[in-house]
């Protein structure tokens, strides 16, 4: 496994009782980008604590991956203003772009994972999405293509 060494050395910083796990299943995703079913598995045997556990805390908490992360990270706003704003349109229109199908939120070649959020904190902007640092508001579906092909 990768990072083991260093998934080691967090279980010896943080400690392995169960109140633990959070801050683990945090820092560990900060190293590798997602909670791998290896990692789980690993963890699981390090700290003692059931797999079946681990994976329902990691499933319980939306900040946990399950999955790899795409390269580019989308954050579609389905806040009020937003959504007033035809975000679902938006959120449509970028994955209809990106040929995401059903529950998927990651591109095929992995360069794209989309997520929906609260609120970016620019409502004046709305509909907003980011695309890592990036800002774009007052999005409408015509310039979706344009923005994507900046990546
Ligand atoms: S509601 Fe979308 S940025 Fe606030």
């Amino acid at each position: 496994m990768k990072n083991r060494l260093k998934i080691e050395e967090l279980i010896a910083k943080n400690g392995a009782g169960k109140g633990k796990l959070i801050p683990l299943l945090q820092e560990i995703q900060e190293i590798e980008g997602y909670l791998s079913k290896e990692t789980i598995r690993f963890l699981s045997q390090e700290i003692g604590i059931g797999i079946a556990d681990i994976y329902g805390v990691a499933t319980f908490y939306t900040m946990f991956r399950l999955k790899p992360q795409g390269k580019h990270t989308i954050r579609v706003c389905k806040g009020t203003a937003c959504h007033v704003s035809n975000a679902n349109m938006i959120m449509n229109s970028l994955r209809n772009e990106l040929q995401l199908v059903g529950e998927e939120d990651t591109t095929a070649d992995n360069k794209f994972t989309v997520f929906e959020v609260a609120c970016l904190g620019c409502c004046s902007l709305a509909p907003v999405i980011m695309i890592d640092k990036a800002t774009y508001g007052k999005l409408d579906v015509n310039k979706i293509t344009d923005i994507l092909a900046k990546y």
